[in-house]
């Protein structure tokens, strides 16, 4: 699908969260200013947060918690990780079956997880964004 703008990316997160699960696995990827947390925050939006959802790129996680979502969700953003011991100090893989994650730049960990849904964005060169999203392991 293509999302033309921002609000777009938006929408489309909001949808997507109404699909989810506890378990899931979101990987997302895309260059950088693909729109990932924009989607991130349309997909928090969508489980009910109403605060201000900020990149985790320093933290590399946030974690969001009920009664402000739905289901409990951890954000990591693995940009600025290169190695794998790194990854694993993260403990994103314990977190257990009661909570989504969403992972950007998720490809810099190709191992890590099972993703449940792998999502791509493409940015076009009319600025427009593609979204590619493959659900399961396949
Ligand atoms: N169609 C669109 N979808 C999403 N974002 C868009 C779109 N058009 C323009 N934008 C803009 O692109 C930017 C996307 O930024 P965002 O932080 O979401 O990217 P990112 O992929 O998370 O980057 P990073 O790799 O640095 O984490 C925002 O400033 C947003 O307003
Ligand atoms: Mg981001």
């Amino acid at each position: 699908m293509i999302a033309q703008t921002e609000e777009d990316m938006r929408r489309f997160g909001r949808r997507l969260a109404g699909s989810l699960q506890a378990g899931d696995w979101i990987s997302i990827d895309g260059p950088l200013g693909a729109g990932k947390t924009v989607l991130c925050k349309g997909i928090l939006e969508g489980l009910g947060f109403t605060g201000e959802v900020t990149s985790p790129s320093y933290a590399i996680i946030h974690q969001y918690d009920p009664p402000e979502v739905k289901i409990r969700v951890i954000h990591a953003d693995l940009y600025r990780i290169d190695d794998a011991a790194e990854i694993e100090q993260l403990g994103l893989d314990d977190q257990g079956d009661d909570c989504i994650t969403l992972v950007e730049w998720a490809c810099r960990a190709a191992d890590l997880g099972k993703p449940s849904h792998r999502i791509k964005i493409d940015p076009m060169p009319n600025g427009f964004r593609k979204i590619e999203t493959k659900i399961g392991d396949d």
